[in-house]
């Protein structure tokens, strides 16, 4: 209902009656009041004059009802401990493939190698469950394509020269505007799901006394919409995923990345290594060649280019 109200609010840009709007939606002049009511409540500028109703300004929030198609797979919440809890959870009771789970801010945000990921208000910050008919050890490709479709959104859509660090991370200028982190599930050979956790500065401004850090924000000089991003990274990822083709997103990924050749420190759980990016393999390890020149393969870590 929210939706279809916000939808001739917005087609007539003008005042409109309680009266039409009650006619056009079959419900009465009471209940268009309180949805009205609770519109306004949730941050939509909807003016009441004794004509009816204008709609001014729309909040940047990522409301189910603002992503047309995909309202049964949003869940938005303005405050959450962190969305990979909530994304497991649903993931667990069966939700539909390409389910989001935003939220405005996290109490508990999570970063890879157990860090903490901070979650201020303005930026974006979600779960994506995805069910996709694959191996297990494949599912890493999932984090590829997410951060591939990632860096294409920023650059297609908001013109930022955005490019992709091993494993997962979006850098701009050297500086870091998004990270990824993901969980999965599986059966023995069957992958059940695999959460992929997406936090992108936007509006907000991250700590950049912590690391080299940026946000769309800070480069473009002005707020972007975080309901655009979404959608627009969504349409890129559900076609990237439904196209197929698994065996070619790392090298699809690789076009974008400024990890290879670069003097890197790769930080584990329990080992650190030096050396130079040699490749990315098609599984996504990282080859890492030693000042002996030896090999080494690394399948999951953090990664430190020596000049960032
Ligand atoms: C990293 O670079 O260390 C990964 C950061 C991942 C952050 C996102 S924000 C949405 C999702 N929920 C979390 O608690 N973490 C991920």
């Amino acid at each position: 209902m929210k939706r279809r109200i916000l939808q001739i609010l917005r087609n007539e840009n003008d005042v409109v009656s309680g009266e039409l709007l009650s006619k056009e939606l079959g419900i009465s002049r009471v209940s268009i009041w309180k949805h009205i009511h609770k519109l306004r409540e949730l941050g939509y500028d909807i003016f009441p004059t004794p004509k009816g109703y204008r709609l001014h300004k729309s909040p940047d929030t990522p409301f189910p009802w603002e992503f047309l198609g995909r309202e049964d797979r949003i869940h938005y919440y303005p405050t959450i401990s962190s969305t990979m809890d909530m994304a497991r959870t649903l993931a667990r009771k069966g939700c539909p493939d390409f389910t989001v789970v935003a939220a405005g801010r996290q109490e508990k945000g999570r970063g890879r190698l157990d860090r903490t990921w901070q979650s201020s208000d303005g930026g974006l910050y979600f779960t994506i469950v995805c069910k996709p008919q694959i191996p297990p050890q494949l599912s890493s490709r999932m984090n590829f394509a997410a951060s591939l479709c990632l860096a294409k959104t920023l650059r297609e859509v908001f013109n930022i020269y955005a490019q992709v660090k091993w494993p997962n991370d979006i850098l701009v200028n050297g500086r870091k505007i998004c990270g990824m982190l993901s969980e999965m599930e599986a059966h023995g050979d069957l992958l059940l799901y695999v959460n992929i956790g997406i936090g992108v500065n936007v509006n907000n401004d991250p700590d950049i006394a912590e690391q080299k850090v940026t946000s769309i924000k800070n480069i473009l000089g002005y707020d972007v919409s975080r309901q655009t991003l979404l959608s627009e990274f969504s349409d890129r990822f559900e076609t990237r995923i439904a196209a197929g083709g698994f065996d070619t997103i790392v090298s699809e990924w690789k076009k974008y990345t400024m990890s290879i050749g670069q003097k890197v420190r790769i930080v584990t759980v329990n080992d650190e290594y030096q050396g130079l990016v040699h490749d990315i393999d098609e599984d996504g390890a990282l080859i890492l060649k030693s000042d002996t020149g030896a090999l080494k393969k690394i399948i999951y870590g953090d990664c430190f280019h020596n000049e960032i």
